[in-house]
């Protein structure tokens, strides 16, 4: 491991989109960059971590001296994630879809079928609620990110009650000049037992460099697993 206030401490970071195939040539997925989960992946290595990364598709280049895990569905996601367990610290960033079709169709789809009018589907599993449940060897610092356009902080403490986990990062994705959704910048809120922090806008390295730094000083105190 290397040296710093993480080193020895296992952490899951959970980023890009997960993508559910339709068919052959189709898929249902989230907008996802990948950008705020890989640069949290980075700072945390940064800070000595022993960091696993489990990403859905993205076109960010994976930070150097981690373990990365690619995966396509939410499914994948999740069993790759339990397969690296366990861990300290769980930071969920990825923008899981929340429902795949309930079948793939091993052959396309054809609109002369009148066959894409209807997907049914079926729910995926929740990562960050699974691994915020846990009864044995839960992560001890497990953390969420909320996305919202509108009541962000009343959404987000919703989300955080709701999931089970430790902290959540919220941020505003309305469309708009500064964009966090696939821009380089982000203004988040950190919730967590102690309450509502608000950051001012920053880029997305910054974010993450002040995230671990959060998730460094938590963590202190002997090792569990
Ligand atoms: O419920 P919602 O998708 O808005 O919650 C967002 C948070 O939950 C993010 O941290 C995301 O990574 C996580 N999540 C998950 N698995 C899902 C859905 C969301 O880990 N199936």
């Amino acid at each position: 491991d290397a040296a710093g206030p993480l080193s020895h401490r296992r952490v899951l970071v959970t980023a890009g989109p997960t993508v559910e195939p339709i068919d052959p040539v189709r898929f249902i997925a989230n907008r996802s960059s990948g950008k705020q989960g890989y640069a949290i992946a980075a700072a945390l290595r940064n800070l000595g971590a022993d960091v696993t990364l489990v990403t859905g598709p993205t076109n960010e280049k994976p930070p150097a001296g981690i373990n990365v895990v690619r995966v396509q569905t939410a499914r994948e996601m999740m069993s790759a994630s339990e397969a690296a367990l366990p861990f300290d610290c769980a930071v969920c960033c990825a923008a899981v879809a929340d429902y795949r079709p309930e079948i793939e169709t091993p052959h396309k789809i054809k609109k002369e079928r009148g066959g894409l009018t209807d997907i049914p589907l079926t729910e995926n599993p929740d990562i960050l609620k699974t691994l915020s449940k846990m009864t044995e060897g839960r992560p001890r610092l497990v953390i969420g990110f909320a996305a919202e356009t509108d009541d962000v902080l009343g959404h987000a403490e919703a989300k955080r009650n709701r999931k089970g986990c430790d902290w959540i990062v919220a941020n505003d994705v309305s469309p708009g000049e500064h964009c966090a959704m696939g821009g380089e910048r982000n203004t988040v809120i950190l919730i967590t037992e102690d309450g509502d922090e608000e950051w001012p806008e920053m880029s997305k390295g910054e974010v993450a460099r002040k995230l671990a730094d959060r998730i460094a000083g938590a963590l202190k105190g002997p090792a569990l697993v």
